[in-house]
């Protein structure tokens, strides 16, 4: 494929995220590691192209590093318990002088105009301000935690209105207090707390490839947090970005994003593409939906029977349908089977074949089918398949829209040609996973 048509799928793809995103509201936290990379000034195009493409942008920048760094400049050692930062009287100026560098630096790039680059000429304006106001975290298992604090409440009115003006908001990890004192906030903290009380539709965490990223899920629900929450083997840092999407998901923050900035754009694949590029923390996808039991054969068959009787899908008896129930899953709304989908696995040949896709009437167009094919695309990537094939007659268009590609040559795999029906003139698709 030329460059130029590979530039207008990817344009085309995009478009609809583009207009998704429109005048949504995105609270993103960066770590300093990130600020103060290479890579940073990427990531400074991408957050000027999200603010001109009307998103809606409350950004925090981290300062763990910078303040790890600055203390001990100063000979003062770093003291954490529970992994939160003891901020003492001593510690305090040095952590405030850390935050405040890190926050120069972060407006001064923001300020540039990004001469020679695709964003060039383009104008950010950066609003900062007493936005938090924070209390102190007190005295925890015997340990006075001093100046480090918890936030006690957002002015959200105010973030709001600087939002509508096409603001970016910049926040910083302090909060201050009703009488005047000066608190440290765990920035991740901070950021669920203002996505939370912002409503906002994203909370994204921008940070440093981890070593662990790559055994990271692409898609977690709040239940598959919770388990890795449970593992020892999840690293302590890890745990406090999960714990705050779960929050966030469970106050209707409707998608949370962990991304490293390992790839220069990391951002904007997660957010312009279906694959995305890190792990997207939501329930959306499995609200009402799960696996199939031998329950759900009668509300699959009733579903399918219509579909089967006009030709559109081959048709399943129930004694096979009990069969290959475990390899179903459905999607249920007040107790009735509106959609389902198979992935039935051949694992000799290292194939899956996604079967039986059906979404009811009623229920069409609201991405339910899509939902559904992530889900069996998931399951089989689970079990170590590599390859997907579909066969349809009537929908081939709405698989290569997700990825296949039609391949009049592909040999079904031997146990699927015993029940092949050549004379249906199903179009076959495939996909690499
Ligand atoms: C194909 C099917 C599962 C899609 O379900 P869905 O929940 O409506 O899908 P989504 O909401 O994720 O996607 C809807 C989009 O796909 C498009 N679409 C739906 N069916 C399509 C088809 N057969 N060909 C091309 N595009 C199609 C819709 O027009 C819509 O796009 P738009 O809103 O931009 O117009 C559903 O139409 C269905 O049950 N069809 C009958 C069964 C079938 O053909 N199954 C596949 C064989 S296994």
């Amino acid at each position: 494929m030329s460059n130029t048509q590979d530039y207008v799928q990817w344009f085309r793809g995009a478009a609809p995220y583009i207009k998704a995103h429109l005048k949504r509201t995105f609270v993103i936290m960066v770590s300093d590691e990130v600020i103060y990379s290479d890579r940073f000034i990427g990531l400074v195009h991408d957050i000027a192209l999200l603010n001109h493409l009307g998103i809606k942008l409350v950004i925090l920048h981290g300062s763990r590093h910078s303040i790890d760094a600055h203390l001990s400049k100063n000979g003062l050692e770093s003291r954490f318990h529970r992994n939160i930062r003891i901020t003492d009287s001593d510690s305090l100026p040095f952590v405030v002088q850390a935050i405040n560098e890190v926050k120069t630096y972060f407006e001064s790039h923001l300020s540039m105009g990004l001469p020679n680059t695709p964003m060039s000429g383009s104008e950010i304006s950066l609003v900062g301000g007493n936005f938090v106001i924070g209390m102190p975290l007190g005295v925890i298992d015997g340990v006075d935690m001093q100046h480090s604090g918890k936030v006690r409440a957002i002015r959200h009115e105010a973030i709001n209105e600087l939002l509508s003006l096409n603001h970016v908001v910049l926040l910083s990890n302090l909060g201050y207090s009703r009488t005047g004192e000066v608190f440290n906030l765990p920035t991740e903290e901070l950021a669920g707390e203002v996505a939370r009380t912002l409503q906002a539709d994203k909370l994204i965490f921008i940070q440093e490839r981890r070593a662990d990223a790559s055994s990271l899920a692409t898609t977690l629900s709040t239940s598959q947090c919770e388990a890795m929450l449970r593992e020892d083997t999840t690293p302590a840092d890890l745990k406090s970005l999960l714990q705050q999407a779960i929050h966030a998901i469970q106050a209707q923050v409707k998608r949370v994003h962990i991304i490293d900035q390992q790839v220069d754009g990391g951002l904007l694949l997660e957010l312009f593409t279906r694959d995305g590029y890190g792990t997207m923390v939501t329930n959306l996808f499995y609200e009402g939906c799960r696996a199939a039991t031998i329950d759900d054969v009668g509300g699959i068959l009733s579903l399918i029977e219509p579909l089967e009787a006009s030709g559109v899908l081959v048709v399943r008896s129930r004694e096979q349908l009990e069969l290959e129930i475990r390899y179903f899953h459905v999607i249920e709304k007040d107790g009735m089977i509106i959609a389902c989908i198979a992935s039935i696995p051949d694992s000799a040949e290292n194939l899956a074949e996604i079967a039986c896709l059906a979404v009811h009437e009623d229920y069409r167009r609201a991405g339910l089918g899509n939902q559904l094919l992530q889900v069996a695309e998931n399951q089989a990537s689970t079990r170590g398949i590599s390859e997907l094939y579909a066969l349809t007659t009537r929908s081939s268009h709405w698989f290569l829209e997700h990825g296949y590609r039609e391949s009049p040559d592909f040999a079904l795999p031997a146990t699927r040609r015993v029940n092949y029906n050549p004379k249906r003139g199903s179009k076959i698709l495939i996909k690499s996973i």
